[in-house]
């Protein structure tokens, strides 16, 4: 007989992706209609743990938002419970402490079961803290980077390389028309999934990921070569996480009371400037940012959501405690949270998208 339960908390941790609400709402449907189970939705991640905001879910509360971008009960990417920072000291340095006691209570006294946590590595690793303290944690995985662990496939990252391979036609034709370089910056961290696929659809004439470091002369011989084919412009598809050989990551800002301090951009336009000064050629960079995060989920993802949340609530079902669903060679499957916690995936570099890359004519920078 399996151990009787009453009430589950749902969870978006980390940067906002295209689908979540779809989660929220396979999961919420399926713990009340299947389970017999009520609902708390806990508000901005970990932080409604941390300060106990936390509102009950009923069928209404997910009725028509399959469709909606964003989240409805707000995230945050300030809040490991583990490492969460309640202030600065004297001279501005965070003040770090472990909270973790403080969510365990709250849990206990909202007589919390189990917490779905939708959300990254970093909201992964929050969840692994909480299982530390006995906390169940079930995780559901989003990112618009692709680059969890374990999984093939995250939820938001389709959705994301749609969005950016459309900017990328666009700049495509203004490139054409005014004979110039573009440039155009995605996201995606240290990882160049959302590059490599945009770009791949997008038919980007060069493409520079964080796993392979480029050659600035590579680059710009590419560029001049076209030019003197008669192809009078190129379209460069660059990761935000890209940096050249023996050179660093551009950093746009560190923000103190993040666990994840260190944002990334800005590439874009540092390459803009060395292109059109090593070659001459008129340059313009675009960076992508959060265009690529928002808005409504392509039929794709709202099905892969809907999957995956379909099978955190089966875990429920069956007391698989602290694993996280994930998409394997065309299914789901659970693994243990402690597995991929903090981890990220990378492209390697002998993934055959790059080999595909490479067979297109695409450059990647490095030779
Ligand atoms: O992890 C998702 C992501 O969009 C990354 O691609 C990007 O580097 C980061 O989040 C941006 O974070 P923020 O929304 O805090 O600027």
């Amino acid at each position: 007989m399996a151990e009787k339960i009453h009430r589950i908390g749902v969870l978006t941790g980390g940067g906002d992706c295209p689908g979540l609400n779809a989660v929220i709402r396979v999961v919420t449907k399926a713990a009340i209609t299947e389970l017999g189970l009520e609902v708390l939705g806990v508000e901005d991640g970990y932080l409604g743990l941390i300060r106990n905001r936390m509102r009950p879910l009923q069928l209404d509360d997910v009725s028509n938002i399959l469709t909606r971008g964003g989240t409805i009960l707000g995230t945050s990417n300030k809040a490991d419970p583990a490492r969460f920072v309640v202030g600065n000291d004297p001279q501005g340095k965070p003040i770090i402490e472990d909270v973790r006691s403080r969510v365990l209570e709250h849990v206990r006294d909202r007589g919390l079961d189990a917490i779905i946590c939708i959300g990254g590595d970093g909201t992964m690793s929050g969840a692994a803290g909480l299982i530390e303290m006995g906390i169940r944690c079930i995780g559901v995985p989003k990112t618009i980077d692709n680059d969890l662990l374990a999984t093939d496939l995250t939820f938001g990252f389709t959705t994301a390389v749609q969005t950016a391979s459309e900017c990328l036609d666009r700049i495509h034709t203004t490139g054409a028309s005014h004979h110039r370089v573009m440039i155009v910056e995605l996201m995606g961290r240290n990882a160049g999934w959302l590059t490599l696929n945009a770009g791949l659809a997008s038919g980007a004439d060069i493409m520079l990921i964080p796993e392979i470091p480029y050659d600035l002369g590579v680059v710009c011989r590419v560029c001049q070569e076209r030019n003197r084919r008669g192809k009078r412009f190129t379209l460069i598809a660059v990761a935000e996480g890209a940096a050249p050989l023996g050179g660093q990551q551009v950093v746009s800002k560190v923000i103190a009371d993040s666990p994840d301090p260190i944002r990334l951009g800005g590439i874009a336009s540092v390459l803009a400037r060395d292109i059109e000064q090593s070659t001459g050629l008129e340059t313009r960079a675009t960076i992508l940012g959060h265009v690529q995060r928002g808005g409504t989920p392509v039929a794709f993802d709202r099905v892969l959501a809907t999957r995956f949340g379909h099978k955190a609530i089966q875990l429920v079902a069956e007391r698989t405690w602290n694993h996280v669903a994930v998409w394997q060679r065309g299914a789901t499957a659970a693994v243990p949270i402690a597995e991929v916690a903090g981890r990220q995936r990378l492209v390697p570099p002998d993934d055959p998208l790059v080999a595909m890359a490479r067979a297109v004519g695409t450059s990647l920078g490095d030779r």
